[in-house]
């Protein structure tokens, strides 16, 4: 993974700042149903449909979702047969556009203002969502060997990772870490393929849709 020059203690932080001041833009920029942002942004709306197929595949699973932002996922992964969804974000605001957002689902969800790391998390779940959060972790192992302790025998992980790309990077660079101050990070699929092995996954798929990031289905035999 590229981690250059990052301080992986104010990283974080810095992060959580981000989303906690821009809350409102990004979910406007989450807002995938749009015609322009299709267009520009296909990834977003490939990544969504992998977690919608992934759920309904399971009858009724418990739904983890890492890093759920707004909720605009969940709402999809409800819809599709969620028997239990959990959102966490240390975004606070984040979290309040969840709520309002999920308000309807609210007998089958459950959401939590928190680090990942340090969320009080308890049980197994059929299906852990990553969607939009590797590109923020300065330490993703910590994440993916967390999520394998939570997902249960036969469950999977989705999740959604940047790469370098000559046409969005810089950009991506520029818009983010000089502007922004905040951390953005990219992965090889052979990182990918050693950091869900080294977690304890048994089985790594690897979906490279597009120029600028992968799809990751990890299961857990
Ligand atoms: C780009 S948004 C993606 C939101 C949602 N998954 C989606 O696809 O619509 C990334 C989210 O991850 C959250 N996040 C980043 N690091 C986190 C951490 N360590 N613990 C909890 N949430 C985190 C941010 O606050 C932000 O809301």
């Amino acid at each position: 993974m590229v981690r250059p020059m990052h301080d992986s203690a104010t990283a974080p932080e810095r992060v959580r700042t981000r989303f906690e001041e821009r809350a409102r833009d990004f979910d406007d920029l989450y807002e995938d149903e749009r015609w322009l942002v299709r267009t520009l942004r296909p990834g977003l709306f490939r990544r969504r449909r992998l977690a919608v197929e992934t759920v309904a595949a399971y009858t009724a699973p418990r739904v983890l979702d890492v890093g759920c932002g707004s909720g605009r996922i969940g709402e999809f992964v409800l819809e599709a047969g969620a028997g239990h969804y959990v959102g966490v974000d240390f975004s606070e605001p984040m979290i309040d556009l969840a709520r309002s957002r999920l308000e309807r689902f609210a007998d089958r969800t459950q959401l939590i203002v928190d680090d990942f790391l340090t969320a009080p998390l308890r049980g197994e779940f059929d299906v852990i969502l990553a969607v939009g959060l590797f590109d923020y972790l300065p330490e993703p192992h910590t994440f993916s060997r967390r999520m394998f302790a939570l997902c249960a025998p036969g469950g999977c992980v989705v999740g959604s990772f940047p790469t370098w790309s000559w046409l969005k990077g810089p950009i991506r660079k520029v818009r983010y870490e000089w502007i922004g101050n905040c951390p953005i990070f990219n992965y090889s699929r052979r990182e990918l393929e050693l950091m869900f092995g080294a977690s304890g996954f048994d089985r790594v798929e690897i979906r490279s849709p597009g120029r600028s990031g992968y799809l990751v289905r990890a299961y857990r035999a």
